[in-house]
């Protein structure tokens, strides 16, 4: 698109809009809203910016888009030298899916690239204003310019760049280090949650905060601070509209700024403004208009979360500071002694001699010994993860090293490797944007899983993290920006105990640009590589996480504390991890950093038994903490992981779901319950699925739990008689003697239960319980997922996998279930049987029940396509069907 001179009348565009392109307003209205406020920062002062004009305005005849070309209107030198010309593209890219692009008109700028972050594109078809879509651009001639994002439904403004002409803060500035966008938002009406990774103690971003994204290796005990991880992504939940306004509470939309530069993002509740330092403008907005459907919309754009395999939803052990080959098994020994649930035996950096990368301790964790260990973990049905870290010890006697310096595949500053140092003293990075970072990596790895068959890969330190700070390049732009974003909350310079943003990548991509791309990338070599190596479905966890790394790894929420506090923390921060497309995420059970105590390693167990990724994991000055170490500890984890093995169908098949649509494991309440606006205030509770939720204690000394029940019969997974039943959503008591965690299943779900057992395996083998929760007002439905666990793709085409859907309800005064294969690749036959239903909530439904339909036979299996049919006795609180000849 060219662009015109600023001295084009703004006539002709007018003239455009009416004959071509009725869906895009082009007005000289100034704002939409009137209750906007004016924030006085101590910026404004300053007069970062002077704005931008629209100068001309290009509309495609397909009518899915338009191109405006935008002037400086006057130079400001704070932060830079403007640049003068831009370049505005706003287009529909699906029916849900609105993008505006605003770049530098002449000159090619710093965007992530395609084969970094495919974005899902499709071929645009016309979208007809507010036919087919939802979402509404209208640019406004104003001076500065500014732009809006509204919903067709109801005319209600989701993002509103309308200048303030008092307040330069609310004007785009793009300068080639600072860009500066700015939105106002109704307030009160607009309740915002992401925007990661930073530890939260609320789930729902409170007004007044500045959060920082610049990927750091700060432990994550602090709140508010920039952490491992960058998601500029946030879902926008509104309440209805006060001017009772065709908004329905619970109206959602998404907003992607894609950009990997550093960044600030301050909120005040009514504005949120973002500071970055380099890249575009790149925004994508989600129409929702559900929760759910935002979450959709995101993954279709960034990929779908990867799927896990069945294993790794079993219980994790790991600590640092395992000392040799016995300590481990000593702990192995321990949990099957205790009889508690092991799947999963870790180790951290103790194993690797000298800390070297693809490398064991010869005297500690000697290649025969750590051979006879893993080999005896696999015939009991268990599996075994070992870390790596991303520096490359410069050890000449090292052949991981030698490999990488023949391969030239380091990250380079000055021309030469840049020389970082992490565990092992003197250290250099893989560039994994290196085109052979791949087949190097996949060729170290598979010379050591030949040696030593591990199951999964923890990557860690891959911020990257460094413990020199270099000095910086004299007069560099990129090692001391002009603009300082607010890195560890305390303005430390972005070069602090990182790579030097003056450092290179391969194609001269300055590590200022991809900082915080680089935990994504080596996923995503580590993920190809397992696959190659292993043929079989990868397990990576990985500390650095950003935009789309849901597609190759799962993520913890990093070095807590065995602090009550971070026992809290941990709810808002999966939660947000599932927002983000990584819906496999745990923190560290009883707390990484810090001794740990009974009382809160048990109810930290209690609650971390329901994270998607339940590991126990500690720092190595610290006292031990496996589960069996106590005795109240031991039995309060029996009863929990019993559970967690009971629902793992429910796990697994939330897994299903978010690899096919993105919906995550561990939910807000308001996933299901969207019109319920007390929902969006709540941090201490969760759903798995749509209707498991989970209400832990997170202090200590107390016997009970306020928990918030959306309205809704609720049954006690752990005791089916007891029962809560609200009629509008309300805060309950609940006892919480010290054994107990409440966990409760929502009326309209059927489960699909299995047995419990000590592996994932074991308990895989055990016949299914069907729990029907009968609804009052609606049919109960619920599926199961089945494949063999490991297949790479799950529930792909030309795949071995089953999909089983179930349904109950009431017809003619009788109760009847019935199950429906969506699809049945998976041999269902012979293995998987239910052998009991169990309903729930008859009583409470209570409507002159006379019988139930039910009609399933010894031996009937889930590949039974029929109703199932039977009668019972309706004055009981629940009914169980033992299927018998
Ligand atoms: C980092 C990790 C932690 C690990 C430690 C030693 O702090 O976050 O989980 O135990 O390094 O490898």
């Amino acid at each position: 698109m060219k662009t015109k001179r600023s001295s084009n009348p703004p006539k002709p565009m007018y003239h455009h809009l009416h004959l071509h392109l009725p869906f895009f307003f082009f007005s000289s209205i100034f704002c939409l809203l009137t209750s906007a406020k004016v924030i006085a920062e101590a910026e404004a002062k300053a007069a970062v910016g002077y704005g931008y004009n629209i100068q001309s305005v290009h509309y495609d005849s397909s009518g899915n888009s338009l191109t405006a070309n935008l002037g400086l209107i006057k130079s400001s030198s704070l932060y830079g030298p403007d640049i003068p010309n831009l370049n505005l593209h706003a287009s529909y890219e699906t029916k849900d899916r609105l993008r505006i692009r605003i770049a530098d008109s002449k000159k090619q700028r710093w965007e992530i690239p395609q084969d970094m972050i495919p974005r899902q594109t499709k071929t645009p078809t016309p979208h007809h204003h507010c036919i087919s879509h939802d979402l509404f651009f209208t640019l406004r001639n104003t001076t500065p310019f500014g732009f809006t994002v509204a919903r067709c439904s109801s005319n209600d403004v989701i993002f509103d760049t309308s200048p303030h002409s008092s307040d330069p803060n609310t004007f785009l500035v793009f300068k080639d280090q600072y860009i500066q966008l700015s939105s106002s938002l109704p307030h009160n009406r607009s309740s915002i949650f992401g925007l990661g990774e930073h530890t939260k103690s609320s789930f729902k971003i409170i007004p007044n905060q500045t959060l920082t994204l610049w990927n750091a290796d700060i432990g994550s005990v602090n709140p508010d601070v920039n952490l491992y991880g960058s998601h500029p992504f946030y879902l926008d939940v509104r309440s209805a509209s006060q001017a009772g306004g065709k908004t329905g509470a619970g109206t959602s939309h998404g907003v992607l700024p894609l950009n990997s530069n550093g960044m600030d993002i301050t909120y005040s509740g009514d504005r949120i403004t973002y500071k970055v330092i380099g890249g575009i403008v790149d925004l994508y907005f989600f129409a929702g208009p559900t929760p759910e459907l935002v979450v959709e919309q995101y993954t279709e754009l960034i990929g779908r979360p990867a799927p896990m395999p069945y294993w790794s939803f079993g219980f994790h052990q790991c600590r640092w500071g395992y000392k040799n080959v016995s300590d481990l098994e000593g702990v192995v020994a321990g949990y099957t002694k205790a009889g508690i649930p092991l799947e999963v035996m870790w180790t951290d950096i103790d194993y690797m001699d000298a800390y070297k990368d693809f490398t064991l301790d010869p005297v500690n964790f000697p290649l025969d010994k750590m051979k006879k260990f893993v080999s005896t973990l696999h015939q009991n049905g268990q599996k075994y993860v070992l870390i790596l870290d991303t520096g490359i010890s410069n050890n000449d006697n090292y052949e991981t090293y030698i490999r990488g310096k023949e391969a030239d595949i380091f990250i380079k500053r000055d021309g030469i490797p840049y020389l970082g140092n992490v565990w092992p003293g003197d250290v250099y990075y893989p560039d994994f944007a290196h085109p052979e970072s791949e087949k190097y990596w996949a060729n170290e790895m598979q010379i050591f899983q030949k040696a030593l068959p591990f199951d999964g890969l923890w990557l860690d330190m891959n911020e990257l993290s460094n413990f020199r700070t270099s000095p910086p390049t004299p007069s560099s732009t990129l090692d001391d920006p002009p603009y300082k974003v607010n890195n560890s909350g305390v303005l430390r310079p972005i070069n602090n105990n990182t790579v030097p943003a003056s450092a290179l990548h391969f194609g001269n991509i300055t590590e200022y640009n991809a900082h915080n791309l680089y935990g994504l990338l080596e996923a995503k070599a580590t993920s190809n590589a397992l696959i190659n190596v292993t043929g079989k479905r990868p397990f990576i966890l990985s500390r650095s996480t950003f935009v789309s790394s849901g597609k190759y790894t799962a993520h913890w929420t990093g070095d807590n504390s065995a602090r009550w506090s971070d026992l809290a923390y941990t709810i808002p921060g999966i939660l947000n991890f599932g927002l983000f497309g990584v819906p496999m995420v745990g923190a560290d059970i009883c707390g990484f950093s810090g001794d740990t105590t009974e009382e809160l390693c048990r109810r930290w167990i209690q609650l971390g038994a329901f994270y998607p990724f339940s590991r126990d994991h500690s720092e190595k000055f610290t006292i031990r903490q496996e589960l069996y170490l106590w005795d109240s500890v031991a039995a309060t984890s029996r009863k929990v992981l019993g559970l967690r093995y009971r629902l793992l169908p429910l796990f697994y098949t939330s897994m299903y779901e978010a690899h096919k649509k993105g919906t995550p494991i561990a939910r807000p309440l308001f996933f299901s319950f969207p019109q319920d606006i007390t929902t969006y205030e709540i941090n201490t509770q969760f759903l798995i699925g749509r209707g498991v939720m989970v209400s832990p204690v997170l202090k200590p000394g107390v016997n009970s739990v306020d928990a918030y029940f959306p309205a809704g019969n609720w049954f006690d997974l752990f005791n089916y008689s007891k029962s809560v039943s609200v009629s509008s959503g309300q805060h309950v008591r609940l006892d919480a003697p010290p054994d107990h965690i409440n966990v409760h299943v929502c009326e309209g779900n059927i489960l699909a239960l299995q047995g419990k057992a000590l592996t994932t395996q074991a308990a895989r083998k055990t016949a299914f319980e069907l729990l029907v929760v009968v609804s009052s007002n609606r049919q109960s439905s619920g599926e199961v997922f089945l494949d063999d666990g490991e297949e790479i793709e799950m529930g792909g085409e030309g795949g071995k996998w089953s999909l089983v859907r179930f349904y109950s309800g009431t017809e003619n005064g009788t109760v009847f279930v019935s199950s429906k294969v969506v699809n049945g690749g998976f041999a269902l036959s012979e293995k998987w049987i239910i052998d009991k239903v169990t309903f729930i909530g008859l009583e409470k439904v209570g409507h002159g029940l006379e019988g139930c339909a039910f009609n399933i036979t010894k031996g009937a299996n889930l590949n039974a396509n029929s109703d199932i049919r039977a009668s019972f006795d309706s004055n009981k609180q629940f009914v169980t069907v033992v299927i018998s000849d």
